[in-house]
């Protein structure tokens, strides 16, 4: 290999000696590791390792929410908590959703519920230990839900502090866990409003389709409404592209969108559409055991450093 040439500057008049050799650092290569550009289309950071933790507790609250259904606010939940809890996090996922997708993701049978969120929610003498189950997830708990929330949300209207419901049911449980997901139901009603209300922070998943940047407007007015009346703590996360397709150009174009329109507040994470999610949704667990060491189970952990490493006290 022959030695690189020096670069020599020109001899100007009352310059430095002409034989002074400057060192000029090479340009960065467009394909080297520091201008690598995500699919966010901007460079993607090195973040470390979530640290381990040695005592549990001071759970931060998180619900995924989204009006539009369909979105990958369930999946999200169920294989975000799992990668915390590989992390060695202690995480409850709390189902607020009638539908009981979260509950049936992780193999529960609705019918076969004798407990769920709805009595913790409507009946005082139900605590929230008799009402948690363990997943196959270890450090991974559950409080489930079936169709009885749908009930929930009309009762709820005639109570005091109708809002902060959740909130008074979940407080026994943030000195137990590190983290407390919520998986919301695709509406902005009275559940939703119930979430925001318990939570620090949002996570807003979001299709990597062209309608799905319709409504996120609608969103933002009722989580900003939320911390002005109800809860000062709350904040957004992150926005989180899902079912992204980079091959099309689409996709792309829609990504750059978010970028343009919500910018650092979207994660470097992007989750890819992959057939794998429902096919780990019927085997009833998260993509993280079902397919570890699938794309889908790595973007989920990459996103769970993510989200760590965004929280103030990390
Ligand atoms: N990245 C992905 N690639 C492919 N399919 C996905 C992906 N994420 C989720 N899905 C599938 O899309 C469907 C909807 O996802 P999910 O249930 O997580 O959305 P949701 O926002 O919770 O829906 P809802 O609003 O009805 O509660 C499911 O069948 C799920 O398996
Ligand atoms: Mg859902």
């Amino acid at each position: 290999m022959s030695e690189p040439i020096p670069f020599r500057r020109p001899v100007m008049p009352g310059g430095p000696p002409p034989d002074e050799e400057l060192h000029v650092a090479d340009p960065p290569r467009a394909d080297g590791p520091e201008l690598e550009l995500g699919p966010t289309g901007r460079p993607t950071p090195h973040i470390p390792e979530p640290r381990p933790i040695a005592i549990h507790g001071n759970a931060r609250v998180i619900s995924m929410c989204n009006q539009k259904g369909g979105v990958g606010k369930t999946t999200t939940t169920i294989n975000l908590g799992a990668a915390m809890a590989e992390y060695g996090r202690k995480v409850l996922l709390v189902d607020f959703d009638p539908q009981g997708s979260l509950s049936v993701g992780l193999g529960l049978n609705p019918h076969d519920m004798e407990l769920s969120i709805y009595n913790l929610l409507m009946q005082r003498d139900v605590t929230l230990d008799e009402v948690i189950v363990p997943t196959n997830v270890p450090g991974m708990d559950l409080l489930p839900s079936n169709i009885d929330l749908s009930a929930a949300e009309v009762q709820l209207v005639h109570e005091v502090a109708r809002e902060q419901t959740l909130q008074r049911v979940l407080a026994p449980a943030i000195s137990q866990y590190d983290v407390i997901l919520i998986d919301c139901q695709p509406s902005l009603g009275l559940l939703t409003v119930n979430a925001l209300t318990a939570s620090d922070g949002v996570v807003v998943p979001l299709e990597c389709e062209y309608f799905a940047l319709r409504g996120v407007a609608l969103l933002k007015t009722t989580i900003d409404k939320v911390t002005e009346r109800l809860n000062p703590r709350l904040r957004i996360d992150g926005v989180l592209g899902t079912m992204y397709d980079g091959r099309t150009l689409h996709g792309r174009e829609v990504m750059e969108r978010l970028v343009q329109a919500w910018g650092d507040t979207v994660f470097h994470t992007v989750i890819r559409r992959t057939v794998k999610f429902s096919d780990s949704t019927v085997a009833g667990e998260p993509i993280t055991t079902y397919a570890s060491t699938s794309a889908g189970a790595e973007s989920y952990r990459q996103l769970a450093k993510e989200v760590l490493a965004r929280w103030p006290d990390e």
